[in-house]
C-alpha cells in the first residue's frame, strides 16, 4: 500500500465527548511545558490510529465481527487525538498540528502491506493489541496525575477508560483465538515482552520529532527515542506498574495477583527507575558538554 492510498483518519462528526469537555476552565499556568511535549507526541500517535485499523482489517479479513470492532476501536483512538491536539494546541498556540501530523504520516509508516501477523499468528497479534491497551491505559492515568492542569486531567481520565475498555475488548477476542492458535503461556508472555521493548522503537520517538523537533534536522532514532522515553518514563509510579503488570499477565494467561505479579512488578518498576535515571544522566551530561 503507498502513502498516498493510506487510510486517512477520520474524525468523527457531530457533539462527542471531547466538545463536552470543560475548555473553559483551562489554565495556561499550570501546564508544565515539559510534559506538553510528550502529549503533542501522543497527539501525533493517537490520531494515526486507522493506520492499524487497516493493518488488523489485512491480518483478520475474514473476521467480520472483529473487523467492525476494530473500526469503532479507531475512531475513538482518533478522538483521543483529537482531544490532546485541541489541548495542546490551547497550551501552545504556535503548535501546528495538522503540519506535524503530516509530517508523522511522511516519516512513519506501519507494515501495512502485510498480510498476516507479524506475531506469527492472530491469537499473537491480539495479545500484542492488549499490551498496547496496558501501556496506554497506565501512561495516561500516569499521565493526568502528573499533569497539574484541570482540563488536561479530564481529558486522561477520559482515555484512561477507553484505554482499559480497549484491553477488555482485545482480551475476550484473544479468548476467542485462542480456541483456534493455541499458542503456549511462554509465547504470549514472549510476545508480551517484546511488544513493551518495542515502545523504544520508531513510532513514538518519530511522534515526538515530528511534534517538537527541527524539522532541518534529520530524524536520529537514539536522541528521539531518549528525549520521548525520558519525559514518558518519569510519569509512572509503583501502583502504575503493579497494574500494568497484573493486566501483562493476564494477557499472557497467568496469574495476575500471585507472586509472579509482585516480583514481575519489582523488577519492572526498578528497570523503569534504572533506565529513567540513566536517561536523566545522559540530558546532564549533553548539558555539560554544551557548557564545556
Ligand atoms: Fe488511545
Ligand atoms: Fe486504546
Amino acid at each position: 500500500m503507498s502513502v498516498s492510498q493510506r487510510p486517512v483518519p477520520v474524525v468523527p462528526k457531530g457533539p462527542t465527548w471531547v466538545d463536552g469537555m470543560p475548555w473553559e476552565d483551562f489554565d495556561p499556568a499550570k501546564v508544565d511545558p515539559q510534559l506538553l511535549k510528550t502529549v503533542k507526541a501522543a497527539a501525533m500517535v493517537e490520531f494515526n490510529a486507522y493506520d492499524y485499523a487497516a493493518y488488523l482489517t489485512n491480518v483478520f479479513p475474514d473476521d467480520p465481527e472483529f473487523k467492525a470492532a476494530a473500526e469503532t476501536w479507531a475512531e475513538e483512538e482518533v478522538l483521543h487525538g483529537v482531544a490532546l491536539g485541541r489541548w495542546a494546541r490551547m497550551a501552545d498556540p504556535s503548535f501546528d498540528f495538522d503540519q506535524a501530523i503530516k509530517r508523522f504520516r511522511q516519516g512513519y509508516s506501519l507494515p501495512l502491506d502485510a498480510k498476516e501477523s507479524v506475531r506469527g499468528s492472530r491469537a499473537g497479534e491480539l495479545v500484542a493489541r492488549c499490551i498496547v491497551e496496558v501501556g496506554t491505559s497506565s501512561f495516561y492515568t500516569a499521565f493526568g496525575q502528573s499533569m497539574p492542569e484541570p482540563v488536561f486531567k479530564k481529558i486522561c481520565q477520559r482515555i484512561a477508560a477507553d484505554e482499559f475498555r480497549h484491553y477488555k475488548l482485545f482480551y475476550t477476542h484473544l479468548k476467542r483465538y485462542l480456541q483456534k492458535d493455541r499458542i503456549s503461556k511462554a509465547r504470549r508472555l514472549l510476545i508480551a515482552i517484546g511488544r513493551i521493548a518495542e515502545s523504544e522503537d520508531d513510532e513514538l520517538a518519530y511522534a515526538y520529532y515530528a511534534a517538537n523537533g527541527d524539522t532541518n534536522q534529520p530524524y536520529d532514532r537514539k536522541i528521539w527515542s531518549a528525549a520521548y522515553m525520558r519525559g514518558a518514563l518519569g510519569l509512572y509510579r509503583r501502583e502504575h506498574i503493579d497494574r500494568a503488570v497484573a493486566m501483562t499477565l493476564k494477557a499472557a494467561g497467568l496469574d495476575p495477583q500471585g507472586r509472579m505479579a509482585s516480583f514481575g512488578s519489582r523488577v519492572a518498576y526498578w528497570l523503569l527507575r534504572t533506565r529513567h535515571k540513566r536517561l536523566a544522566r545522559g540530558i546532564h551530561d549533553e548539558q555539560n558538554l554544551q557548557a564545556a
